[in-house]
């Protein structure tokens, strides 16, 4: 970047370009529009149309033929993509998270609605098992460790069957170790070889998934913490590491996750690699602002359009978002 030399004051008189709207707009470096969106949603299998989440106001698990209307509202809303996740009965989970590998499950009968209702709508899928497994783990588990390799097999099946159900986008966002290759080989051997993979590459043990976990009810059944799987809060170097490997694997798309407290690994990955960076402002982002502006404390609207440009300064190609829709009409779409 070339750097004019700065005059001194008062030559430079640097509120000059901030006097008026039409000059603030027209120097205006990073902007966010519908376009940066991918809408993220929680579907349950059951008939009512919304069930609400306390942790999550605003964000209720949706039927499945309420998803097919968000499919549409994202098209009518100019939002590109969206990414759903399955709150799954307590009956249904088990030990290996087997109904994760259900062509019939609620995420696959999801895609085919939701591509059926829009399919210039993209869909995004996420792979892991946790909230299929009775423990709430993303991995298979065996006397308390979680098991690398032979989750790896599961979540290949977990990706072909998403991806034969119309999925555009695989997620892995289990932080298995070469898992991305893994899946990315299956996918061409089957033919599905234009399904994109936007790797969790960066995706840290947080605090912050909390009301996520209450959403798809993994909260109740979790054992302990993810901590042998999901990155230390403190490492910076290692996301570039690990996003290294997922490029390497065949990832055509990373994503830091949490969003807002990471944004210096977005910034990193993209001056590193210059790929498509994607952030997920997650669910404890979305509660900390949803609860301040439900007690007065924070001017909602204006709070939701500044974290979110925030990513767009930081570089990042696009984020996910609970706030999508909302974000995507104050933008006036
Ligand atoms: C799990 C998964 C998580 C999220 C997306 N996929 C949570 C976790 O790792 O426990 C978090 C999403 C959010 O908090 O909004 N594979």
């Amino acid at each position: 970047m070339t750097r004019a030399p700065l005059a001194p004051f008062p030559h430079l008189r640097p509120r000059r370009l901030r006097q008026a709207d039409w000059i603030r707009r027209l120097v205006r470096e990073a902007v966010l529009t519908p376009a940066d969106l991918i809408w993220s949603i929680v579907v349950h299998d059951g008939a009512e149309a919304e069930i609400p989440v306390p942790s999550m106001p605003g964000v209720p698990r949706l039927s499945v033929r309420r998803a097919a209307d968000v499919a549409r509202e994202a098209k009518a809303l100019g939002i590109p993509a969206i990414a759903v996740f399955p709150h799954v009965d307590g009956e249904k989970k088990d030990e290996h998270g087997s109904h994760a590998y259900d062509p019939d499950g609620i995420i696959c009968r999801a895609v085919r609605a939701m591509k059926d209702a829009a399919p210039e709508v993209g869909v995004m899928c996420d792979v892991a098992l946790d909230p299929f497994t009775s423990h709430g783990h993303d991995g298979l588990m065996e006397g308390g460790r979680i098991l690398n390799d032979p989750t790896v097999e599961r979540l290949v099946e977990q990706a072909l069957v998403q991806a034969r159900a119309g999925c555009d986008v695989l997620a892995p966002s289990d932080m298995m170790d070469g898992r991305v290759g893994a899946i990315r080989r299956a996918l061409e051997g089957d033919g599905l070889q234009d399904v994109m993979i936007m790797a969790y590459a960066a995706k840290y043990a947080s605090a912050f998934y909390g009301p996520y976990r209450d959403a798809i009810g993994s909260s109740t059944v979790l054992t302990g913490d993810k901590k042998t799987y999901q990155m230390d809060p403190g490492n910076s170097d290692e996301a570039l590491r690990e996003v290294a490997l997922d490029i390497g694997e065949g990832a055509d798309m990373v994503m830091v996750k949490p969003g807002l407290p990471y944004l210096d690994i977005v910034r990193r990955v993209v001056e590193a690699f210059a790929v498509p960076t994607f952030a997920f402002q997650v669910s404890g982002e979305y509660a900390m602002l949803m609860a301040a502006a439900q007690n007065g404390w924070l001017d909602e609207e204006r709070a939701i359009l500044e974290s979110l440009t925030a990513f767009k300064r930081a570089g990042c190609a696009g984020v996910i978002s609970y706030f999508a829709p909302r974000a995507a009409r104050l933008l006036g779409a």
